[in-house]
């Protein structure tokens, strides 16, 4: 019968198609020609119904068991063929475990970077927020808010560098203290780390440094909470030995304004050769004082009813004092071999 025989053909060469195939695409291209919707199988399996009776049975048996002798074929074909792709991948994607890593350098914290981390990680801890301004100032807020005015003899000692437009590149990080006073109502409690700059350059003074003001303002406050603040901060940085003693001494923004000593961390005061203070047993350390209640009434807050207190303390000093570094150029070179050694 001329149908069977045309259904054999097309078995065979299915059969063989299967079996050469050699992915799982070609597998797939195979399937739709000879099982497909209108693969000539498939027309033949359709065409059944116009067949004598006799016909009829003899065709669609064999119709059927060539499509399920294909489709076994296609099973077993696309089994093999999809471990072997699989090895196949994971030979390629293989990771040799084995190899040595890649080195990767670690980097470290420049020393001011780690003062001043320190010093504004133990005032966050008493609840103070964190404070920024802006490096290129207004006149007004770098000086004449703090008590300096235009034409006071404080301004020449300040060494400024001079912008466009009156502005200037802060001399200290005072002005934060004002702006965040204008910012929020009392009560305050907030450090500000940040870059200085003044026209200076030896040993112990570089054009840029750094600086953390300090401010509290608040009902009845007093230099008493001053001194207990900054004599528990002094421990934190420099060790649980060290006690700290107020000097009087005079800035624009505070009244009375201090200065602050550490006791040498090193030697307490007990060996005349201390490289670290030098004999002298103590430890410049920073300038504060009661906030002037002219620079109170300046920033909107009345003087009758809050009392506040500032400090501002210079991190790179205090890093060279801790390290025992002997120039302060040598922070702002940017040698990695001075600056791997912290
Ligand atoms: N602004 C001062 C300076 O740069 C440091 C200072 C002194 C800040 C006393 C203060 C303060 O807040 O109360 O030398």
């Amino acid at each position: 019968m001329a149908v069977n025989g045309r259904i054999e053909e097309l078995k065979n060469a299915a059969l063989s198609a299967v079996r050469g195939a050699e992915s799982t695409a070609a597998l797939e291209d195979a399937r739709v020609r000879y099982l497909g919707r209108s693969a000539e199988l498939t027309e033949i399996k359709k065409s059944i119904g116009t067949l004598s009776p006799d016909e009829r049975k003899e065709v669609g048996r064999s119709a059927n068991l060539a499509s399920r002798e294909i489709e076994g074929a296609l099973e077993a074909k696309t089994a093999q063929l999809s471990a072997g792709e699989r090895e196949e991948r994971l030979r390629a994607e293989a990771v040799d475990v084995t190899l040595p890593g890649v080195p990767h350098p670690r980097g470290n914290l420049h020393p001011s970077q780690r003062i001043i981390d320190e010093v504004v990680d133990f005032f966050v801890g008493l609840g103070y927020g964190v404070a920024e301004g802006p490096e290129a100032e207004t006149d007004y807020y770098n000086f004449t808010a703090l008590g300096i005015p235009p034409g006071h003899p404080a301004r020449t000692m300040q060494d400024t560098f001079f912008l466009d437009d009156g502005l200037v590149l802060r001399t200290h990080t005072s002005p934060v203290q004002v702006r965040t006073m204008l910012s929020q109502p009392p009560p305050v409690y907030v450090v500000c780390p940040g870059r200085t700059y003044r026209r200076d350059s030896d040993p112990t003074h570089t054009p840029m440094f750094h600086q953390i003001e300090g401010l509290a303002v608040d009902r009845g406050l007093t230099l008493g909470h001053l001194k207990g603040t900054l004599a528990a901060m002094a421990r934190h940085v420099f060790g649980d030995d060290v006690t700290v003693r107020l000097r009087p001494s005079y800035f624009q923004f505070t009244e009375p304004s201090v200065e602050l000593d550490v006791s040498c961390f090193r030697c307490g005061g007990s060996d005349p050769n201390c490289k670290v203070c030098k004999g002298a047993g103590w430890l410049e350390m920073l300038g504060a004082g009661m906030v002037d209640p002219g620079v109170l009434e300046e920033a909107g807050v009345d003087p009758e009813e809050y009392t506040g207190f500032a400090f501002g303390m210079g991190p790179d000093r205090m890093a060279m004092a801790k390290y025992g570094i002997p120039d302060l150029r040598l922070f702002f070179e940017g040698d990695l071999r001075f600056l791997r050694q912290f």
